[in-house]
């Protein structure tokens, strides 16, 4: 007798299997997710346990595991280059500008003499071509090649000298023989990512794996492969903004906190060696509500533009917006102008914006955010030559904050004269010439903004009444 033909449902959103269907996924509770799909096992039979070499840790190592490309914004947020037999994910909006950096990597790792070969499954040869054409790197040695079979692509790269770099672009476009599914699916994505793991680790090759981002901000499908993967990588930016920030969301072979800055030109991507300069570019000197952060992102400094917006409300509850910062941390330094500070907000509608598209994960921009609020409120612009930094606490004090040296630093490079900053930052050796004007609690910050904002606004009206 037959035994009966086990089901497997897979949830497209999380990648949970269950084997009856249902309308909501138990693990990550998405409504009509779950897809009928083949299991990997089925129509192999289970085979026996081969036997195989256990290495001492302490061993040698011939080639150099790690190869820079020489686009330093990539290398940074790599730590350093692609690892020999390492899979990286990068992952992104589409039309953000994936195809078109790797196409750049590929070249580069050419150009040093590697063997980089781009597979697409989204384009034809001769639109790779076109495209390489418009980013002057039609004579670039990159190998090119339009599949989307990853038996097909593993069997043909086997043969010949290994590439050093192996670009698939894009994971949801490939299908594997080994599992069942229909191409796209969860089971196909994490089927294909594994075989294409397996041939990295084999051969030594960098696999490089390009994964689209659905609109919740996750990768559809290659969020399964994430865990896979030895580092994931993220392309962002705003699709009105021409600049563009990679950035390391997890790496096993280096650090996590490194953006790497590019601008999306008309002749392919630019690297932005100096950042700040790009986010302080459009500054709208002397306004109100801007002051501009001294930030650090891993071990590189970058300054930006905090813009806040305090105006009375129409609402009976005030909206709060923020781009670009966390909307739990506006929550806090709100609580504390209010409770500390003896700011009012609570008739007022708030908007943050991080200029430039940027995102910042810091604390320390607490008394930035904080310094541009009371700005706004008070309508007292902020000294231009002015940069602020601070973590503030719940009590109201202002925090010190790490790598005060290289923000001070950053700030005087840039032609800034004066730092706002917290009071035990003081002890520390820093380079002479900013001045540096230190602030032990955010209500000394609000008290000197106040005092600031008031005079030029009473003074007209008293002119009026007596004249
Ligand atoms: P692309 O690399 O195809 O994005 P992805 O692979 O992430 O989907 O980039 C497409 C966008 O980039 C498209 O809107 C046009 C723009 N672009 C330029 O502005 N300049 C260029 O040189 C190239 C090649 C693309
Ligand atoms: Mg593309």
């Amino acid at each position: 007798m037959a035994a009966r033909e086990q089901k497997n449902f897979v949830c497209q959103s999380c990648g949970a299997a269950s084997a009856r269907w249902a309308g909501r996924c138990e693990a990550c509770g998405a409504w009509n997710a779950l897809v009928e799909e083949g299991t990997a096992m089925s129509g192999r039979a289970a085979r026996k346990g081969r036997l195989f070499a256990i290495e001492p840790l302490k061993g040698s190592t011939q080639e150099a595991p790690r190869v820079a490309c020489g686009i330093a914004e990539f290398d940074r947020v790599t730590g350093g280059g692609l690892v020999r037999g390492s899979v990286l994910l990068l992952g992104g909006d589409p039309g953000i500008g994936k195809s078109t950096l790797l196409l750049e990597v590929a070249a580069a790792y050419a150009r040093a003499h590697h063997r980089a070969v781009y597979i697409s499954g989204e384009e034809a040869v001769a639109q790779v071509r076109l495209r390489a054409e418009r980013l002057g790197l039609g004579d670039a040695a990159v190998e090119v090649a339009s599949e989307t079979s990853v038996e097909d692509i593993v069997a043909t790269l086997s043969h010949g000298s290994t590439p050093r770099l192996l670009v698939i672009d894009s994971i949801q476009t490939m299908w594997t023989q080994t599992v069942e599914a229909a191409p796209g699916t969860v089971t196909q994505v994490r089927g294909s990512a594994g075989e294409l793991i397996r041939f990295a680790k084999r051969t030594g090759a960098a696999v490089i794996l390009v994964g689209h981002v659905t609109k919740d901000g996750q990768i559809a499908g290659p969020r399964v492969v994430e865990h896979m993967v030895d580092a994931v990588l993220s392309f962002e930016g705003e699709g009105s903004q021409q600049f563009r920030i990679l950035r390391a969301i997890k790496n096993r072979f280096g650090p996590t906190d490194e953006i790497g800055v590019f601008e999306m030109t008309g002749t392919g991507l630019r690297q932005v060696a100096n950042p700040s300069e790009l986010f302080l570019s459009e500054r709208e000197l002397g306004s109100p509500g801007t002051a501009v952060f001294a930030g650090m992102e891993g071990t590189r400094p970058l300054l930006v533009e905090v813009q806040a917006l305090v105006a009375p409300t129409a609402l009976g509850t005030p909206r709060r917006a923020v781009v670009g910062w966390d909307p739990n941390r506006l929550s806090m330094v709100l609580a504390v102008l209010e409770a500390h500070c003896g700011v009012r907000l609570s008739g007022h509608d708030v908007y943050l914006n991080v200029a430039g598209g940027l995102r910042i994960q810091e604390p320390a921009a607490d008394v930035a955010a904080a310094a541009a609020l009371v700005s706004s409120l008070v309508h007292a612009p902020l000294s231009t030559d002015a940069v602020y930094f601070g973590e503030v606490s719940l009590s109201g004090a202002v925090r010190p904050v790490a790598q005060t040296a290289a923000r001070l630093k950053e700030a005087q490079k840039l032609g800034f004269m004066r730092a706002i900053l917290p009071e035990s930052a003081r002890g520390e050796e820093f380079e002479q010439g900013l001045s540096l004007a230190t602030v032990a609690t955010l209500a000394d910050l609000v008290s000197e903004i106040a005092a600031r904002g008031n005079k030029p606004r009473t003074a007209p009206s008293r002119g009026i009444a007596a004249g």
